[in-house]
């Protein structure tokens, strides 16, 4: 089958767009208000990058319930930090707790039963339990049109300014060890995966693309 998603509907009963494109990390955003209201929500539209430096970006879609923008981007909107913590198979449940729309009194936090960790270098606090931690600071936001206004989404670039990896998840010969963290990942539809299997592969060389090179003329 074929779409133009510009043009007409898909004629799935659900987009099949976020199912295309698996599967997607969960950056587990932490914001902090003018006023210091915490807010924690996961977003899947989230990726890396860049790492020397690192810059990390995520894409915030329009409040639906009124239309105005969510807590996230109003916070680094005020005071242009966040932290990102890595979501694991451990804390799957608050993660999707965090997801909830809620008052922007609320910390996600707090309410979900997480325990915040001070940052270093920002004001939003990190995930306790989670493994590893980006403090942020906002560099730029590309909005991306949507087909109607509550479609609109805020692309917002980080640039990371402090790295944090649990001791523990380190290997000995100095790896990060995924497996040991679980991270989850979003897929379409209520469905999620988590990283239980790695897999290897030796770079490859300009022989094993081209066949044995011919002898120099
Ligand atoms: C696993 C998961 C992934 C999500 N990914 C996104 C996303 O990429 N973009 C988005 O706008 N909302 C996403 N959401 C919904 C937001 O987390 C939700 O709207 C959240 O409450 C943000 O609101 P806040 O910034 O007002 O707290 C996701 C929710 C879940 C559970």
């Amino acid at each position: 089958m074929f779409f133009e998603p510009d043009k007409y509907d898909h004629g799935f009963r659900y987009n099949p767009i976020k199912a295309c494109v698996v599967p997607r990390p969960i950056g587990w955003i932490s914001t902090i208000s003018k006023a210091g209201l915490v807010n924690l929500a996961p977003f899947s539209f989230f990726n890396a990058l860049s790492y020397d430096p690192p810059y990390v970006c995520f894409s915030v879609g329009v409040h639906t319930e009124d239309g105005g923008h969510k807590d996230t981007v109003l916070n680094i909107g005020e005071t242009g930090e966040f932290v990102y913590s890595m979501a694991t198979w451990d804390q799957r449940d608050q993660m999707n707790q965090t997801g909830l729309i809620v008052e922007r009194e609320v910390n996600e936090l707090d309410a979900s039963g997480l325990e915040a960790l001070p940052s270093k270098f920002v004001k939003p606090p990190r995930v306790k339990g989670s493994p590893v931690h980006f403090e942020c600071t906002h560099f730029q936001t590309m909005i991306l049109p949507g087909n109607k206004p509550s479609s609109d989404h805020h692309l917002i670039v980080g640039k990371v300014i402090g790295v944090h990896i649990q001791d523990d998840m380190i290997t000995e010969d100095g790896l990060v060890d995924t497996l040991k963290m679980r991270p989850i990942a979003r897929l379409g539809y209520k469905d999620y995966t988590s990283v239980d299997s790695v897999f290897q592969m030796e770079k490859t060389t300009p022989e094993d693309l081209l066949g044995k090179p011919q002898a120099a003329e």
